[in-house]
């Protein structure tokens, strides 16, 4: 059984005149298919659609029909959504080149001269009606693959973005000082971002490598992150070998450069006098120059073992003095702009956990 015998087929051609082969193949047709529609305009034909809850698989559509011809009809199937997808055969009795090409580039599947061989046109519709439901079937399988692959995508980015927070909440939990820490440098980091212009997806990336930057310090003894007062000279000297740790943690993760590239060097300092490597200016990866002005920022901010939290006008001061030797001065800038802006003096360990998910 071929797709003929059970496809709806809509027969939109002229009978002005009495032309003979409408009524023969009119008749032919039909008892090929009980499901054959005829109109003489396409005026006739959408009352028809709009009469039967199942749209033609195919229509076979007349050049010169009385109203619109074959071409402008063409166009409002085109342009219907409903219709637009049903696929169609010119009938006509023109024969010249330029017809047929007018035809084909205005969306018609192909194109048949009359009078035709019933067989050749029967093998016609067949293999069109078999083509666009193999098209349509391979567009819906495409359709629902890709929307499968999109949730999956989603599924992994929330996971990754879940491993990165708890992880990051495991180093800060080793430090009560530090309590939300990394979640409140990223969040700054990517606000820098976001007002430098990065895309939303570059925005993500440089919340994680904030969240965690400081990955190092599971490696950093308890006794001295958690030291009350100042450290001496050899506990800091172990302090800063969290960059280094932190980079071989995050170098197992090849699928995301940046996080080590963060971890090592959000301490280094513009004017090249920061740890451990002593690089300079842009010599410093961007993402690692942004957490560095969001870090210290945090730092002052927040209470620490030794102080209270420094007040705006202090941090904004150190800030400036920093621009340029400590810090990029563009993010530096970006930074106090931030700051001024922060009127209440709501950027501080005080930030609520809901306003840092946002
Ligand atoms: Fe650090």
């Amino acid at each position: 059984m071929g797709p003929w015998t059970f496809s709806r087929i809509l027969l939109s051609v002229c009978r002005r005149g009495g032309v003979p082969w409408v009524t023969g193949y009119w008749s032919w047709m039909t008892t090929l298919t009980t499901c054959v529609w005829r109109a003489a305009f396409w005026s006739d034909a959408l009352r028809l659609l709009g009469s039967t809850k199942e749209l033609p698989d195919l229509i076979l559509l007349d050049i010169h029909m009385p109203g619109p011809n074959g071409f402008e009809t063409l166009e409002a199937i085109r342009s219907d959504g409903g219709t637009k997808g049903i696929p169609v055969i010119f009938l006509t009795a023109d024969e010249d080149a330029g017809t047929e090409t007018r035809g084909l580039m205005a969306g018609a599947m192909d194109f048949i001269t009359k009078p035709f061989v019933p067989e050749v046109l029967l093998t016609r519709v067949n293999h069109i009606i078999e083509l666009t439901r193999l098209q349509n079937d391979l567009s819906s399988q495409v359709t629902e693959r890709t929307k499968a692959l999109i949730e999956q995508r989603e599924r992994v980015s929330r996971l990754s973005m879940q491993m990165a927070r708890a992880l990051a909440g495991a180093v800060d939990a080793k430090d009560t000082y530090t309590n939300s820490h990394s979640e409140r440098v990223a969040t700054y980091a990517r606000e820098i971002a976001r007002r430098y212009g990065y895309t939303p997806e570059r925005q993500r990336d440089i919340y994680m490598i904030g969240l965690l930057h400081d990955v190092g310090k599971i490696g950093i003894p308890d006794t001295i992150l958690s030291k009350p007062g100042k450290l001496d000279d050899d506990e800091f000297a172990v302090i800063k070998t969290h960059p280094v740790q932190g980079d071989k943690i995050l170098h197992n993760i090849p699928e995301f450069p940046e996080l080590a590239i963060g971890a090592r060097w959000h301490h280094e300092r513009y004017d090249g006098r920061g740890y451990p490597d002593g690089i300079a200016g842009t010599a410093i990866p961007e993402e690692a120059r942004i957490i560095a002005v969001a870090d210290a920022y945090d730092a002052m901010s927040s209470t620490r073992s030794y102080r209270p939290i420094l007040s705006q006008q202090f941090i904004r001061q150190e800030i400036v003095n920093g621009r340029g030797t400590q810090f990029d001065p563009v993010f530096a800038d970006i930074m106090l702009q931030m700051m001024d802006e922060d009127v209440d003096y709501q950027m501080s360990e005080n930030y609520t956990q809901a306003a840092l998910l946002k």
